[in-house]
């Protein structure tokens, strides 16, 4: 069962501590997409990673920011997004964006909220272009620290990269960026 962020929540996402904690930047470094190319920020929120990513794709790139919700999107245009961001609002599986369109697809925090991960992770798929990269970033059900969400609601990284590997991906990074997020990035198997 998936349990869905609390919008009234959402100030927290974009705090100073986490942006230091979690550095989108390296991120961007770690995924590799040079400016120019298009991210679809998937579960954008209220665009923790967006505008980061929007900055660092520059004018001639683009970042879809979408989200289920309504009320979180609405947040996110209130921080007045650039131009170069497309916010989207999508349904739970499936996406209104087209084949093999988008260059990376980041999820931050959105893993363990899917109802349905092996039917997202072929929506993903269908929009990836045949070079495309996914990160995935969330919650380490096995970590000591009190904080995010209930352990029982979080999924490990080894049952992601299952999905990931049985829905045509090659895992490139696995690793714990911090001490209780683990941290993926695949690519399509050829
Ligand atoms: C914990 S928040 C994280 C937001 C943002 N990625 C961040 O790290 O700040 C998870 C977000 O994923 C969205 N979400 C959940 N399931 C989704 C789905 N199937 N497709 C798109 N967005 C989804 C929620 O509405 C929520 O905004």
């Amino acid at each position: 069962m998936s349990h869905k962020f609390n919008p009234e929540r959402a100030e927290r996402l974009v705090s100073p501590e986490r942006y230091q904690e979690i550095k989108p930047d390296i991120l961007l470094q770690r995924l590799g997409v040079p400016p120019g190319k298009t991210i679809l920020d998937l579960g954008c929120g209220n665009g923790f990673f967006t505008f980061p990513a929007a900055m660092g794709m520059g004018e001639e790139g683009m970042v879809i920011a979408a989200d289920v919700s309504e009320q979180m999107l609405l947040l996110l245009n209130r921080r007045m997004p650039p131009d170069n961001v497309q916010v989207l609002q999508v349904e739970e599986v499936k996406l209104d964006i087209e084949d093999q369109s988008v260059d990376a697809v980041v999820g931050i925090a959105l893993y363990h909220e899917f109802k349905a991960p092996l039917e997202n992770l072929a929506e993903i798929k269908r929009v990836l272009k045949a070079e495309g990269k996914v990160m995935f970033m969330d919650w380490d059900p096995k970590a000591d620290q009190e904080r995010g969400p209930a352990k029982d609601h979080r999924i490990a990284s080894a049952k992601a990269i299952q999905n990931l590997e049985a829905s045509g991906f090659s895992i490139d990074v696995q690793e714990n960026y911090v001490e209780d997020i683990w941290l993926l990035i695949a690519h399509l198997s050829s």
